[in-house]
């Protein structure tokens, strides 16, 4: 049996997740349950996993919860910073499932990682932002970190029983989003409803939005160069609109392996919490006999600056990724408000990474003040846009 904390619990993850500790009872108990502000489908979550610990954004949303409840539930509910950590840190969690979207992730991550705990990491900000000093202090407290992004699961998956100094190349797979075949002269008229229509995944609302633009494939580099410990020379994008291959790592006599399955994150999550070992899911496998095309292309860069922007930012590593995903949900929210175009999104990035100049050496308060210059500034560009 794993005691299990969810940061996260209402997103697409977080109901995954859920899912699976419903249909494996014997092996997992939910101790810990985190959301923001969506208190209605926290209380039914609650009522049927009977968590120690619930957590929320601020004291209206605790509040309201509390009342959701009533007086007879014995569920500790508590919230912001000091919630989600405590959430995170709780001594009988085994493992912390961070699925928190965005930067929020990054200081509950970072109290599970300081408390020994194994992280199934779905939040890929916390890497984008801090890579090196998570993955740092990960070692120092002896936290594993195990992928639940389903192409980091696929390579970390790949990578199972290989030697490190064979591996010759990361092929991260990106399905190109809806936007794939679309001429680059119609991208001002994209609608949010079109952007969030994506073809194979279904996902929350940010991550959508950043696989239309490409910007997630892009913040999935930066999520794999921690993550493996690799250079970005050593990542390359490829474009697989099927996303039936999850992703693919070639070694340096030529032998490529892949991990390939239906587009489900069940498989990805379920993975991670039982990791090594494998849950009996009774997912159907892709049609391998039926019509079942598999393609491959290479990213368009000059169509999706987004991933263009990502790799620049990989490169100038330090602060610059934190700029990167700072500016990107800024714009990302402002386009999911109408205020700004889909290609606008791309803008709003450069400039803020424009104007930042690298910090040499962060710690964390460093990259926490990037962060926080970032958003100020991104807003202002899509004020004056
Ligand atoms: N969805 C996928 O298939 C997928 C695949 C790979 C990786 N990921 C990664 O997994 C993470 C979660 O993605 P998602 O698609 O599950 O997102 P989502 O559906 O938008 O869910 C986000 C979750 O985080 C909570 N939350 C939002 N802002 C918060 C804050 N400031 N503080 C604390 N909690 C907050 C939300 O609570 P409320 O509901 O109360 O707002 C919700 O439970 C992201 O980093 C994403 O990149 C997702």
């Amino acid at each position: 049996m794993k005691n299990i904390s969810i940061l996260g619990s209402t997103g697409s993850i977080g109901r995954n997740a859920l899912q699976i500790v419903e249909t494996f009872p014997q092996q997992f108990k939910i101790k810990a349950l985190a959301a923001k502000t969506n208190t209605d489908l926290l209380a039914k979550q609650i009522e049927q996993f009977t968590p120690e610990l619930a957590v929320v954004f601020d004291a209206a949303s605790a509040q309201q919860l509390k009342q959701k409840l009533g007086a007879s539930s014995k569920v500790e509910i508590l919230y912001g910073d000091e919630g989600y950590q405590a959430a995170a840190s709780d001594a009988t969690v085994d493992i912390v499932l961070t699925a928190v979207v965005g930067a929020a992730g990054l200081k509950p991550t970072l109290a599970a990682i300081e408390a020994g705990k194994t992280i199934a990491l779905a939040n890929k900000e916390t890497l984008v932002m801090a890579g090196e000093i998570v993955t740092m202090k990960a070692a120092q407290n002896g936290a594993q970190i195990l992928p639940v992004d389903s192409e980091h699961s696929a390579i970390f998956q790949c990578l199972q029983g290989q030697r490190k100094a064979d591996l010759a190349q990361i092929l991260l797979t990106a399905s190109g989003g809806p936007f794939l075949n679309l001429p680059v002269d119609e991208f001002h008229r994209i609608s949010t409803a079109q952007a969030l229509n994506h073809p194979n995944w279904d996902m929350g609302p940010k991550i959508t939005i950043d696989s239309a633009t490409l910007m997630n494939k892009g913040l999935e580099v930066l999520e794999a160069k921690s993550l493996f410990d690799v250079s970005e020379d050593m990542i390359e994008v490829v474009i697989h609109p099927q996303s039936i291959i999850h992703s693919m790592v070639a070694y340096q006599d030529g032998t490529v392996i892949a991990q390939l399955g239906i587009p489900d994150m069940k498989a990805a999550i379920a993975y991670a919490l039982s990791y090594p070992k494998r849950l009996p899911l009774n997912q159907p496998l892709p049609d391998f006999s039926g019509r079942q095309d598999l393609t491959f292309q290479k990213p368009d860069l000059a169509k999706f600056p987004c991933l263009a922007l990502a790799f620049q930012a990989c490169k100038a590593g330090k602060t610059m990724p934190a700029v990167l995903n700072a500016a990107n949900e800024v714009a990302v929210n402002a386009f999911l408000n109408q205020k700004i175009s889909f290609p606008a999104i791309a803008g709003v990035v450069e400039m803020a990474m424009e104007a930042h100049s690298v910090h040499a050496n962060p710690g964390l308060s460093d990259i926490l003040v990037a962060d926080e210059e970032a958003r100020q500034n991104a807003a202002d560009i899509v004020a004056r846009m």
